[in-house]
């Protein structure tokens, strides 16, 4: 039986005060839960989300690393610095990195293995966009950023990434693929993952929905049979909102 994993992803957004706030309040609101609970936050709010959230069931991961150690890459931050102040998680690949910051699936490939070599836990982003959506094509690019993404990795490895499946044009939209639409999607990252590293670790990869997840629509969707939770953009900005969607 697959874990509940929901995922808090704050974009740029909230400074550090508002960091300290949202764990204040947000703890008490989730301590009782039995699914896993992730804020991955910006850079400047890590440490002290880290600060705030020791010792209690909120686990912090940031939005983005690079795939090298260290070097002359100005701006960027690699995953063992991440891994060196205690960061567990790590967002890869999510369509808003493709989209504007020339992310690619080879990047995205890249980026995963560097995770592992540090020991952060990825969770790495696929879905398409409304245009190959309309195409028809949703299947094949989900399933292509999938495989690509975890081209070169270990059975072990594919068995500690989370997938999230988040179709482009329900981010932060409002619109959401229904639970059944979005179901569909999942089964076949699953089957893909299957049809190349075995049913065995298929069926361990925990495979998240994201897109205009809320309160009110959590409970339809993560009670599916093969979505393991979701990764929620606006509605974890607000501690009692995403409580309730980690509760669903
Ligand atoms: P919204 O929940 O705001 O649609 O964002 C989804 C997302 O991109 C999470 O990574």
């Amino acid at each position: 039986m697959r874990k509940k994993v929901i995922a808090g992803n704050w974009k740029m957004n909230m400074l550090p005060d508002e960091t300290i706030n949202f764990i204040k309040e947000f703890t008490p609101l989730v301590k009782d839960t039995e699914n896993e609970v992730i804020l991955c936050v910006p850079y400047t709010d890590l440490f002290y989300a880290l600060l705030n959230a020791q010792d209690t069931n909120i686990k912090i991961g940031a939005q983005n690393m690079h795939f090298e150690e260290s070097g002359a890459y100005t701006g960027e931050v690699s995953g063992k610095m991440l891994k060196s102040i205690g960061v567990e998680y790590v967002i890869i690949g999510h369509s808003e990195r493709r989209q504007y910051f020339a992310e690619t699936d080879e990047t995205v490939n890249k980026k995963l293995k560097a995770a592992f070599t540090y020991g952060l836990k990825p969770i790495v982003c696929v879905g398409e966009t409304l245009e190959e959506r309309e195409q028809g094509k949703t299947i094949d690019v989900i399933t292509r950023q999938t495989r690509l993404a975890l081209e070169g990795l270990t059975n072990e490895q594919v068995k500690n990434t989370i997938i999230a499946y988040e179709p482009i044009w329900a981010i932060g939209t409002g619109k959401t693929a229904t639970a059944d639409d979005a179901n569909d999607s999942v089964k076949k990252i699953r089957e893909e993952v299957a049809k190349i590293y075995g049913n065995d670790v298929a069926e361990c990869v925990i495979i998240q929905y994201g897109g205009s997840v809320k309160s009110s629509n959590a409970r339809e969707l993560f009670t599916k049979s093969d979505i393991d939770g979701g990764l929620v953009g606006g509605a974890s900005l607000k501690p009692e909102e995403f409580s309730k969607i980690v509760n669903f």
